[in-house]
């Protein structure tokens, strides 16, 4: 019989965001206001995200798409980008999350898509800290993520390139 591998992750759902810590509700307001800039002209559909580094500095992103599709970004690693190429040096926090269609209200937590959390779980990986993960819609409920890498079992990381 082949050994058995379980995966476990453990999610928090807070049932609105005044239920979390004043940096996180104030990080999260910053991924609600970048969400509302999305240039998202095709898909109608605004993402908005904001990461806190360890000097409590805020990096916004938001998704920016392309008339030729591919050639735009999900807002998380438009924030991971900026992140990473302003403040190489500093480690991060957290990263908030608020994402839906425009102009419409969304209660449903909206998590990261699959290439943003291997995104993310680079800089996670180079930093030795977990970083966590708050994700919700643009109201109602906010999930909370201990880490990128709770998000993305059996990432691929760079002790493979070795
Ligand atoms: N999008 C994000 O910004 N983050 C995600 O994690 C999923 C999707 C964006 C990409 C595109 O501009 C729009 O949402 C619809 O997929």
């Amino acid at each position: 019989m082949a050994k058995k591998i379980i995966l476990e992750t453990q999610l928090e759902v807070f049932e609105t965001l005044s239920a979390l810590p004043e940096a996180i509700q104030n990080l999260m307001n910053k991924a609600q206001q970048a969400r509302k800039n999305a240039y998202a002209p095709y898909s109608h559909f605004g993402v908005g995200a904001a990461i806190i580094l360890e000097n409590n500095k805020i990096v916004t992103g938001n998704n920016q798409e392309n008339a030729a599709f591919p050639s735009g970004l999900c807002a998380e690693r438009v924030a991971a980008f900026a992140a990473g190429a302003q403040f190489p040096n500093l480690s991060w926090k957290a990263i908030a999350i608020s994402a839906g269609a425009i102009n419409k209200d969304n209660t449903q937590p909206i998590p990261p898509c699959g290439a943003c959390r291997q995104s993310l779980a680079e800089y996670e990986v180079k930093q030795h800290v977990p970083i966590e993960v708050y994700f919700m819609g643009t109201s109602g409920n906010v999930v909370k993520a201990p880490s990128v890498q709770s998000l993305l079992p059996l990432l691929f990381d760079q002790s493979y390139l070795q």
